[in-house]
């Protein structure tokens, strides 16, 4: 692949749009009004809009490394904040994905320079189920379960905002942890009930007064 090759995309990209629609450019350059916040991992495989096939405008995202939500990105609760005050989406997704390298490396005893702070939230995550994760023998089971158990407790990380905890229960918004398994293209809904997670834990992270 030449980065030329891009420009050369780009302009068939916009030559089937117009085709499809002669203004949609200018319907797209109106504003936007997504009503799901993406938060999924950087990996150049999970590629938010194409594996769920939406188009420009209906996807809020964020992505880093390992799909985390730490109190103190202010990268991560900019776009969260953003997108449940102001552009009021109805679900945030966070979506992690098998065979995560983010993940992996957090598994392992290795200094990784300046990603130890950032993957040190996933030991933690490993930390808070140490039971259950070495209760799994399989080394791959151990691992496809931390990056469930990582989407859970990032997902928790989103539920632990005020603004987050006010638009789930005063406007009915939903938090769901989903997973995508790049060896068969499966999306996956982990099923976690985030409004009975967000009960549980009010007690001690409520913040409305
Ligand atoms: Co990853």
């Amino acid at each position: 692949m030449e980065l030329k090759d891009i420009f050369d995309n780009n302009k068939k990209w916009i030559a089937t749009k117009l085709e499809e629609n002669p203004d949609y450019f200018e319907e797209l350059n109106k504003g936007q009004t997504p009503e799901i916040l993406y938060i999924g991992c950087s990996d150049s495989r999970v590629t938010a809009e194409d594996i769920m096939g939406l188009k420009p405008g209906e996807l809020f995202v964020h992505r880093n490394i390992a799909n985390i939500v730490n109190a103190i990105d202010m990268n991560a609760q900019s776009v969260i904040n953003y997108a449940v005050s102001k552009l009021k989406v109805k679900h945030i997704i966070v979506c992690g994905h098998y065979a995560c390298g983010g993940v992996k490396a957090a598994m392992v005893a290795k200094d990784l320079g300046i990603l130890n702070p950032w993957l040190r939230n996933i030991r933690d995550v490993y930390r808070h189920y140490n039971d259950e994760l070495n209760s799994i023998e399989d080394e791959q089971k151990r691992y496809d379960r931390l990056v469930e158990l990582n989407v859970k407790e990032q997902a928790i990380n989103v539920v632990k905002m005020a603004a987050v905890q006010k638009a789930m229960r005063g406007r009915g918004m939903q938090v769901h942890g989903w997973v995508f398994d790049m060896k068969n293209g499966n999306l996956i809904d982990l099923k976690i009930d985030f409004n009975a997670i967000l009960e549980e834990i009010m007690e001690i992270y409520r913040l409305e007064e």
